[in-house]
């Protein structure tokens, strides 16, 4: 499995695994939204030997009351059925961590199972009296440093980009 940066014929594949992966085409629109609207900050896909695309991971911009902290959201997170449970997902997080690292970017912020995240090095968001809007997302909501000193001074509410809340 080869995990690398999203490129553009990646785009079809994406959306394909994004459809097969989730109950509903919402993460497959959103990221074509996404996509269109500039707002993909990095996407990392896994693919096999023929180029097909069985895991993927979206980054975007999110902001800090409202500015641009080079903050960025982790959403959506897939990887295909047949080929779960051998740490594709986890090395596709890895990799986009390290990417946005390289880029200077100096935090990222997840929805999703600490039981999950907290391994990797995500922390609870609400540690750092950091909040979302989502009601009743508390537990859910994680954030991992990148750069020394992002949470210095920083707290409040970060917003995801507009395709999340339709906004
Ligand atoms: C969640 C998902 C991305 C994990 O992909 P993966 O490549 O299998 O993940 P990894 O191999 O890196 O890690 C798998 C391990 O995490 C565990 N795990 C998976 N989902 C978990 C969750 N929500 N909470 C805790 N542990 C979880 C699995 O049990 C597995 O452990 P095992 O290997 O001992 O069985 C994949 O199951 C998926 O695409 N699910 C559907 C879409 C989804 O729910 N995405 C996440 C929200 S956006």
């Amino acid at each position: 499995m080869l995990i690398r940066s999203e490129i553009g014929v990646d785009a079809a594949g994406i959306d394909t695994l994004l459809r097969r992966c989730f109950d509903t085409g919402k993460e497959a629109d959103l990221v074509t939204q996404l996509r269109e609207d500039g707002l993909l900050t990095l996407g990392m896909v896994a693919t096999d030997d023929e180029g097909q695309v069985l895991g993927y991971a979206a980054f975007s911009p999110v902001t800090l009351n409202g500015e641009d902290n080079q903050w960025v959201g982790l959403a959506p997170l897939a990887v295909d059925e047949s080929v779960r449970s051998q740490g594709i997902a986890r090395q596709l997080v890895y990799e986009g961590l390290d990417t946005l690292n390289e880029f200077g970017y100096a935090a990222v912020v997840v929805m999703g199972d600490p039981a999950w995240f907290g391994p990797l090095g995500f922390e609870p968001a609400a540690r750092h009296q950091l909040h979302c809007r989502f009601p009743g997302a508390e537990a859910a909501f994680q954030v991992y440093k990148l750069a020394d000193g992002a949470f210095s001074d920083a707290e409040g509410q970060i917003d995801f980009a507009r395709p999340f809340t339709g906004a």
